[in-house]
């Protein structure tokens, strides 16, 4: 950890306070209008608050003592995600869709917000999910962009914006480094996703450029981890579900397709220390995890951690799919100080306590 990032971290955690007080409108208020911008607590914007990743990145800034409004639809978020938050005075939730202009402060009935940071993580991520509505995910990735970047422009505020391993498409390049530049199929059925995301790059570069406004982008490979939604249909879910049922595993192609799989925690460490670099900083840099695995390496595991008997069966790969996917994170290492640390099978077996639980309950 570089010593600046690391002096951050430990002020921000000194004054972590955990609060189990109800969450009431005057109590949200008070805590949210002060209008010195503190250097401990922060006021933070998460859209796509009770999705899989914005959910747990809520929860990690809680607990570092910062208030957090988050943003999301619902449209693949679950309020159960966020359950436990709802009984933190720092944090609010507001229902609303970001293709959509929202006013922060009537929203929450204060005057002055003045947002600090802005996480844009709002947009479904799974392909099934991004795939059932195109013209609403690329609306949400380009409009959404737009609005999150006004409120960083009008607020003076820090944004990062949550891009993918997806802007590289299917890469003729291997591992993918930041600077290559992708080769993406921009009329295909994953390009509401791929194309939408990297219309949200330009534009939010643009306002960089145009406005001077505080970026972070990162490029987010494979992730996994508490929190997935159970049905959205991500490789790792699918698995793990199926193996819990004792059914058969479905595998789409031979399954010798390589993904790289990061567990969410060494994530949100790595978005945690992007969004304290300085100014200027902009990436994009990769966050993931670099140890590639097939597809039929990953089934194995999920088989061996359940004990699940079931059979792999094989499925038709659907069109656009990409053949290998592995960061490279040599930028994230020197810039950040970041290595993932937690291994496949130890988040596996995590997320398999995570799922199972959730099936029992
Ligand atoms: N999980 C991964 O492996 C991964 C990889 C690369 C990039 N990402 C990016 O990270 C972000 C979060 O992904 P996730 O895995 O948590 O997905 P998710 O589907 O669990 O979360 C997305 C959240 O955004 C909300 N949302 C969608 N459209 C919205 C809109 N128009 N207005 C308001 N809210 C909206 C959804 O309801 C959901 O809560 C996404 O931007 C995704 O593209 C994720």
């Amino acid at each position: 950890m570089n010593i600046e990032n690391k002096k951050i971290l430990d002020q921000v955690s000194d004054s972590a306070k955990a609060t189990t007080d109800r969450q009431d409108a005057p109590a949200v208020a008070k805590a949210m209008a002060g209008t010195a911008k503190s250097k401990k607590s922060k006021k933070i914007l998460v859209t796509g608050g009770a999705g899989f990743l914005g959910s747990n990145l809520c929860r990690k800034l809680l607990e570092l003592g910062h208030q957090v409004i988050a943003v999301d639809n619902l449209s693949t978020g679950r309020l159960d995600n966020i359950q436990d938050l709802t009984q933190n005075k720092n944090f609010s939730f507001i229902k609303h869709d970001i293709i959509y202009p929202i006013n922060l402060e009537a929203n929450l009935n204060i005057a002055n917000l003045n947002i600090d940071w802005i996480f844009n993580f709002a947009c479904p991520a799974s392909p099934p999910a991004y795939q059932s509505d195109p013209i609403q995910t690329i609306k949400t990735s380009f409009l959404g962009m737009l609005n999150m970047l006004e409120i960083a422009k009008n607020n003076n505020a820090r944004i990062m914006q949550a891009s993918t391993s997806e802007v590289y498409g299917d890469p003729e390049e291997h591992p993918q480094k930041e600077t290559y530049w992708g080769h993406v199929n921009p009329i295909g059925i994953r390009s509401c996703y791929d194309e939408g995301k990297r219309s949200a790059e330009s534009l939010i570069f643009d306002y960089h450029r145009a406005y001077k406004t505080d970026i972070k982008v990162i490029r987010i490979f494979n992730t996994y981890g508490p929190g997935m939604d159970p049905l959205d249909g991500r490789v790792v879910s699918n698995f793990i579900i199926q193996a819990l049922n004792n059914q058969p595993i479905t595998m789409y192609g031979d399954g010798k397709q390589t993904r790289s799989f990061c567990y969410v925690d060494d994530l949100i460490n790595g978005i945690i220390k992007m969004m304290q670099t300085d100014y200027g900083i902009t990436g994009p840099v990769n966050l993931g995890n670099p140890k590639e695995f097939t597809l039929l390496e990953l089934a194995q595991k999920v088989l061996n951690l359940t004990g699940c008997k079931s059979k792999i069966i094989f499925e038709q790969l659907p069109q656009d799919d990409p053949k290998r996917r592995r960061p490279d994170i040599t930028l994230a290492k020197q810039l950040l100080d970041w290595n993932p640390e937690i291994t496949l099978d130890v988040g596996l077996e995590k997320t398999i306590k995570y799922f199972d639980n959730l099936i029992k309950s």
